[in-house]
This record gives structure tokens, C-alpha cells and sequence, in this order.
């Protein structure tokens, strides 16, 4: 029988630079800028909290795409960013001068704890390798605050057009996708309370006015992505 080689992890300091250019290519038969998607998220975010949070982190912010979208929906709260990838941190930063991004390690987790009222992880657990996961949802539930907010985003595994994303993508190499019941009980492991589960992201751009169907079609595993909404204890 043929020995599996082990999966190697991506290095985004690899990609960083070319990251943007990269997404365009990939999402250009969605036709529109490949910001559209981080704007929806962060929408969805702002759509479903209740209170305005004070601090938000963005974990595994990447070269920043989402956080130029968190200053335009949440211009009250202190926004934060922190990724491994020192390089694509550099990008960031130089993107949003007065956000502070942090590289992630144990100083970092240790002197921000019970810091943030919301965390906000995209497509990033699939990037880490499911033995490790569980150390990162607790990691992140030591940075929450109490009743502080989390969504993780992660790609639809039962989605073929996501699937396709993924199988083209030069860093999708290491991507081990989440089903949404590993993402749940992600949640349970990281002592987080699940408040909302949703299949999102139905509708490229160009059907961008039927959005307004997407409460009634979030239990139907077709959306590219799915997010869960948790809270901690
Ligand atoms: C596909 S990119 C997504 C970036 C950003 N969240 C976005 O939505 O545009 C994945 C990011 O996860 C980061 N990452 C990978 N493993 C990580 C880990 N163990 N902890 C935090 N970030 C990690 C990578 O460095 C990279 O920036």
C-alpha cells in the first residue's frame, strides 16, 4: 500500500505578498472585487451582535482584508489583528497604520487575556492541522472576555464550487475542512456556548439583491461557507 506523505504546513509569508492578487484570480468568476466576501462577513458580524463591542481581534488576520471592513461597520470599537505569518502582519499594518496587529504566541495570549468582546477567525482552522485545533479554541477563549462573542467562518465542505475554490488554490495545499459538526464541537471543547449556526455566502455578487433570502435558507448546507456564532460561559 502506498505510504501517505504528511501534509506540509502552508507558510503565508510565502504569499503574502501576491495574496490579494491571488484572490482576485480565484473569485473572479463571482465577478465582482474579491472584497465582496470579507465586506459580507463583517456584515453578517454587525447584523447579529447585539451590544457594540469595545475590542475586537480579528485571529488570523492574514495582510488585513476583513479589518479595513470592521473600521467602516464598527468605527467605535478598538480593532486588533494577530496572525502567525510575520510578513503578511507587516502587509497589514502598512494597510492600517493605527490598528496594532500582533504576531501570536504565548507573551501574546498571556498578556491579553480576557481582553475582547469579539473574536472574529475566518477560514483559518482549516489551515491548522486538527491535532492542534483544540489548543487554538482554547487559546482563544483565554483572549475573550466573559459573554464575549466569537464567529468562525470556515468553507462548506459539502459545497463542489467551494471545493473546487479550494482543490485551485496555491495555499489551500494543507486545508483540512471543518464539517460543521467538528466546528461545534470545536466550540464545546473551547468551554464556548453556540448561539447561532448558519450556511452563508449563497450569493455571488451579481445576486447580490436576493441576499435578503439568505435567514431562510441558512439551514441548507449549499451556502460556500458556513459560520457559528458562540459565546463564552
Ligand atoms: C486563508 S488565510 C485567511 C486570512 C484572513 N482570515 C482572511 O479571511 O482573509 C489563513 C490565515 O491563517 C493564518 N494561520 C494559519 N495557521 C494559524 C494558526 N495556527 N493561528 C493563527 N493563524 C493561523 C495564516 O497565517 C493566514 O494568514
Amino acid at each position: 500500500m502506498k505510504k501517505e506523505e504528511p501534509i506540509e504546513k502552508i507558510d503565508f509569508d510565502e504569499y503574502a505578498d501576491v495574496y490579494d492578487k491571488v484572490m482576485e484570480e480565484d473569485l473572479k468568476f463571482f465577478g465582482e472585487e474579491n472584497t465582496y466576501f470579507a465586506e459580507y462577513k463583517v456584515k453578517i458580524v454587525q447584523d447579529l451582535i447585539k451590544v457594540n463591542p469595545d475590542k475586537i481581534l480579528e485571529y488570523g488576520c492574514g495582510i488585513g482584508r476583513n479589518i479595513k471592513f470592521f473600521k467602516t461597520y464598527f468605527p467605535s470599537s478598538d480593532i486588533e489583528g494577530c496572525d502567525i505569518s510575520q510578513k503578511s502582519i507587516d502587509l497589514a499594518k502598512k494597510e492600517n497604520p493605527n490598528i496594532n496587529f500582533y504576531l501570536i504566541n504565548d507573551e501574546f495570549i498571556n498578556s491579553n487575556l480576557n481582553k475582547y468582546n469579539l473574536i472574529f477567525i475566518s477560514c483559518v482552522f482549516h489551515h491548522i492541522s486538527p491535532e492542534l485545533r483544540n489548543d487554538v479554541i482554547k487559546n482563544i477563549n483565554k483572549l475573550l472576555k466573559p459573554k464575549g462573542s466569537l464567529f468562525i467562518f470556515e468553507h462548506n465542505p459539502y459545497n463542489p464550487v467551494t471545493l473546487k475554490i479550494v482543490k485551485d488554490c496555491i495555499w489551500d495545499k494543507d486545508a483540512i475542512l471543518l464539517k460543521p459538526k467538528e466546528t461545534k464541537k470545536l466550540i464545546r471543547t473551547g468551554n464556548l456556548n453556540e448561539v447561532n449556526f448558519n450556511y452563508t455566502l449563497f450569493f455571488p455578487s451579481q445576486l447580490k439583491k436576493l441576499r435578503f433570502l439568505e435567514k431562510y435558507l441558512k439551514g441548507i448546507p449549499l451556502g460556500g461557507q458556513y459560520f457559528i456564532q458562540a459565546e463564552k460561559v
